[in-house]
């Protein structure tokens, strides 16, 4: 079995993600998650992009061990020197320097020529060799690379140090067989390359880059780059828990291994997802929340018979556990204890009376709480920020004849503050509600709402992205009252900016404080 290096880049192309930046905690959560779920390398972040990502990169580099921890930089000694300061600390520093390639890239973005772009190419590497004994090379645009020059660039930064050289799909245009082939045709051309890694990264673009990352695997690459949830630039990058599963249960086919710890991708995929803002599509292969339900009569007989008759997988060695005890308004701290445990959550005693405490509420309103309603609960009070105001109360008269209205009352510092307002909608109506007592005014800019079960009583779970400033906060919150769900969502993502210095600038609270 040849192993297939995994190499995870959620933290860094995945954070390219409009809206999905995030901040150095957050950063960590995931890369120590990563950690766990086994990944090879951890590209953490573009250190050269912000001194917050410096900041982050740098506090994954000191914390996190196991993976190696990469830093990307352009081929230019400013940002080589800046993504060293991040990682000089870890364990296993990597440094990824990259360059355009193709023609297009060269003229077009370089405004330059392929001599000098090899030449820039091999003085990067050189001088990042020269700090760190792990450097990768990605010839950015490689798929769209003239064959002689990408096996001319490669041979030169091999030659200059190279120890891993990373041939993108950039522009997602790559077909796997034609993929494949280069892979195949490269080792062929380049015999150097047998003295390195060769890895692949592809883009989603035209909903091929899983397949073209197995293509590449079955022609000889080495290392595949790749990202929890496919999340990434435009379309996403190659899902990495669809190459792991595909390797695994045809391993056949591949006989190739990884280090991946299987049980922990579906608990990976839902911390991504929950950090970053990003909702997983309910038809996400392995990781949906339908991958592995089955709804027509046929299939549900099938399966109650035999689940191999409609399952190739199973979802218990993904980490999505199976329901033993039914959790009610009446369970108490023992019966959640156990079921935390279940589900894999060891929560300190402060996290779990919040966690309770949210449970007993939603419980009084919903008859049982299944996994993925403890679930939801659990990361969105274990990932929750300093509450500048909590949810006190609301109230929200609304119907097709009349002017919706809320009332909310929040709590700060002990004090709480009631507010009304009409609105357009009762969401409208709560988020002004919202703006008012704060007296913070944002603009929201993305909105998902979802039930996190089947049935009339499922808990809904929401998440908003609001711009406050020039920033765009998060914000996500559950409650089997959608619109609670996301008033909590939103008052989140307020919490997110006052945890960040918002709070100086606001002002006292407003409303009629009682
Ligand atoms: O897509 C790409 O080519 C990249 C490189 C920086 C590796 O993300
Ligand atoms: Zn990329």
């Amino acid at each position: 079995m040849r192993k297939i290096h995994i190499f995870d880049t959620t933290l860094r192309d995945g954070e390219q993600v409009p809206g999905a930046k995030l901040n150095k905690a957050q950063k960590l959560e995931i890369a120590q998650q990563l950690a766990k779920l086994g990944v090879d390398v951890i590209e953490a972040g573009f250190p050269c992009s912000s001194p917050g990502d410096l900041e982050a990169v740098r506090g994954i580099a000191q914390q996190v061990r196991g993976p190696a921890i990469a830093a990307l930089a352009r081929a230019v000694k400013e940002d080589i020197d800046i993504a060293w300061e991040a990682v000089r600390e870890a364990q296993r520093p990597r440094l990824h320097v990259f360059l355009g390639s193709s023609d297009i890239h060269i003229q077009k973005k370089l405004r330059s020529d392929r001599s000098k772009a090899v030449e820039m190419a091999v003085e990067a590497v050189k001088y990042a060799r020269s700090l760190c004994p792990e450097v990768e090379f990605s010839t950015e645009d490689g798929s769209r690379t003239e064959y002689e020059f990408l096996c001319r660039i490669i041979e030169e930064t091999i030659k200059a140090g190279a120890c891993v050289i990373n041939v993108p799909d950039t522009v997602g245009y790559a077909l796997p067989e034609e993929y494949g082939d280069l892979i195949r045709r490269l080792r062929e051309s380049v015999p150097a390359l047998d003295k390195v890694l060769l890895s692949v990264h592809c883009h989603d673009d035209l909903g091929l880059a899983v397949a073209n990352s197995i293509a590449a695997i079955r022609n000889g690459a080495d290392q595949v780059e790749c990202t929890i949830n496919g999340i990434g630039e435009r379309a996403g990058n190659a899902s990495l828990e669809e190459i792991v599963m595909v390797l695994k249960t045809r391993a056949e086919n591949y006989r190739t291994t990884t280090d991946i710890v299987i049980k922990e991708l579906y608990r990976t995929s839902r911390m991504v997802s929950r950090i970053m803002n990003i909702p997983v599509q309910p038809n996400k292969a392995i990781v949906g929340s339908n991958a592995f339900s089955h709804s027509s009569g046929i299939h549900q007989d099938g399966v109650i018979k035999d689940r191999t008759t409609y399952e190739i997988m199973k979802p218990e060695e993904l980490g999505i556990k199976q329901q033993t005890i039914v959790l009610t308004a009446r369970s108490g701290r023992a019966a959640l204890r156990h079921r935390l445990a279940e589900l894999g959550f060891s929560l300190d005693a402060q996290t779990f009376e919040r966690v309770y405490g949210r449970f007993i509420d939603v419980a009084d309103r919903k008859k049982e709480i299944g996994a993925e309603d403890l679930q939801s609960i659990v990361e969105i009070e274990v990932s929750k920020v300093p509450e500048t105001y909590k949810m006190h109360s609301m109230q929200i008269m609304s119907g097709n004849k009349m002017v919706p209205l809320a009332s909310v009352t929040l709590e700060r510092d002990g004090e709480v503050f009631t507010d009304a307002a009409t609105g357009n909608g009762p969401v409208d109506a709560v988020f002004k509600v919202i703006e008012r007592i704060t007296t913070t005014s944002g603009k929201l800019i993305d909105y998902d709402l979802k039930a996190v079960t089947m049935g009339r009583d499922a808990l809904g779970e929401a998440m908003v992205r609001v711009e406050i400033g020039e920033v765009i906060y998060s914000g996500i919150g559950s409650s089997p009252d959608v619109i609670e769900a996301t008033a909590r969502a939103y008052l989140n993502a307020y919490n997110r900016f006052f945890a960040n210095g918002g709070a100086q600038k606001a002002q006292s609270p407003a409303g009629e404080k009682e």
